[in-house]
């Protein structure tokens, strides 16, 4: 059994690098799909979601090689395989994205049904309404679903709401249809802006990614590329949240401020100390007021950083109340975080923080990926030793967490079977492998 184990009451100094998106990182991956010639990821982060993608992508035919934060795929001019694998795809809603791509370029694609997740229904009727607009013939069974089109024509796509994954599916594969594409109530998140940018790298047509309406000329082919992925704003406002909530003095490093817009003003507004300088964030002091905290689509407060600022405001004296406007059934890990010592009363999709609380030691389980992260924040503030169990949710979306938060002063272990996993902040994957995910319903984020 894997856990971090987090003895906390200390203030985290220091700087820490963050790495590439992973919410980009997997979307510009199944974007290789879309071409013939070898594309070049770099800025990957070291995250088991990533090794997912990899295994989905060779699953269809593509070879895919990692050097350090480096990815090079090629073989998408061999035979692709148009049905991505069953168990790949179950353990890794994000895989649903291949399906844009992969009927844009092949006319037929078959991708299992995505597991079901911890974060409430989450669903795929906007990727298969779009989709059907461009002129894809779906079929849905329980298993799978299956797309087919003859040829992809460009239309008029509504979306009902700004889904990132549908923006992005509908996006690819209009890159390769006849005519133009106009994407309307389409996502803003800077991860849209990034694969836009890669996309238009490889020869595509896209102009308006970070606004509302999208417009896709349709090309006849793509090229290879060589592309840098973005910052990940979320393990960034992660660790600013864990400098505040340990009364820290932490900078985050290679990002991209403008990004972080909602995080900084939320850290402001409770009474932290916030630098912005050209690249780089830095968070100083506690917490001290209570907030309020509606999460909506980018440019709003983002969804995954809701439960890390829910541990943080149980230490803010007052109440604050977080509204959660993503998904359904979010605030699951609201009883894991009472086990620490948090008093918040749930009521649908508002929770009532009661803070002033003092975190003490427990042993707890991680939810899903981001409710991981606030466990891990409540436990680094906690006076007492803090275990957290079900931590393969964590290692899908950060990278060497505990070994980069020991950098930063945390006293912080990877145990495994009760043995202390040896990790610096500079490995970039654990010195043991990363053992298999034990069920099939990893949620996304
Ligand atoms: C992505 C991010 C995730 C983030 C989320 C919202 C990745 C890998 N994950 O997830 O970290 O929390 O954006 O910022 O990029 N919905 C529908 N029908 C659909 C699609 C979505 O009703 O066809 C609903 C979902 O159930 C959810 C909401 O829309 O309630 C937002 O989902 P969406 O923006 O699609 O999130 P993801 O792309 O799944």
């Amino acid at each position: 059994m894997r856990q971090i184990v987090v003895r906390g009451n200390r203030s985290l100094l220091g700087s820490v690098r963050i790495v590439g998106a992973k919410n980009s990182a997997l979307k510009v991956m199944a974007a290789s799909l879309l071409t013939e010639e070898p594309v070049t990821l770099t800025n990957v982060p070291a995250i088991r979601d990533v090794d997912i993608m990899s295994e989905v992508l060779r699953g269809l035919g593509l070879e895919v090689e990692r050097r350090a934060d480096r990815i090079d795929i090629s073989g998408g001019a061999g035979p692709l395989s148009y049905g991505a694998d069953f168990d790949q795809v179950s353990r890794m809603r994000a895989s649903i994205i291949v399906l844009g791509p992969l009927v844009a370029r092949l006319g037929r694609a078959r991708v299992a049904m995505p597991g079901g997740c911890n974060i409430g229904m989450r669903k795929i009727d906007l990727h298969i309404r779009g989709l059907e607009k461009l002129g894809v013939r779906i079929d849905v069974d329980q298993a799978a679903i299956e797309a087919r089109a003859d040829e992809l024509v460009g239309a008029r796509v509504p979306l009902d709401f700004p889904s990132v994954g549908a923006t992005e599916n509908i996006m690819m594969a209009a890159t390769l249809a006849k005519g133009t594409t106009i994407l309307e109530n389409a996502a803003r998140e800077p991860e849209i802006v990034d694969l836009a940018d890669c996309l238009n790298k490889m020869g595509a047509d896209i102009s308006g990614a970070g606004s509302s309406t999208i417009v896709i000329e349709g090309v006849e082919r793509l090229g290879g590329v060589e592309f840098p992925v973005i910052p990940d704003r979320i393990e960034a406002s992660t660790f600013m949240v864990a400098s505040a909530a340990t009364g820290g003095d932490v900078t985050v490093s290679s990002v991209r401020p403008a990004h972080l817009g909602m995080i900084i003003k939320k850290l402001r507004q409770c009474g932290c100390e916030v630098t912005v300088s050209d690249k780089a964030v830095n968070v100083k002091g506690r917490p001290d007021k209570a907030v309020n905290i509606s999460t909506l689509p980018y440019p709003g407060f983002p969804t995954d950083m809701q439960a890390p600022f829910m541990a943080l405001l149980s230490l803010a004296a007052g109440k604050s109340v977080i509204t959660e406007n993503v998904f359904e059934n979010r605030f699951t890990f609201v009883h894991e975080l009472a086990k620490l010592g948090a008093d918040i009363e749930v009521s649908n999709h508002h929770a009532v923080i009661n803070g002033d609380r003092c975190f003490s030691g427990g042993s707890v389980k991680a939810p899903d990926l981001r409710a991981g992260a606030g466990l891990v924040i409540a436990g680094l503030a906690a006076r007492g030793r803090v275990e957290i169990s079900d931590i393969h949710h964590i290692e899908r979306g950060y990278e060497n967490l505990t070994g980069r938060l020991r950098a930063l002063g945390a006293d912080i272990e990877l145990v495994e079977d009760g043995s202390v996993v040896s990790m610096t902040a500079d490995d970039p994957e654990p010195a043991v492998p990363l053992p298999e995910i034990p069920d099939t319903k990893a949620g996304l984020s």
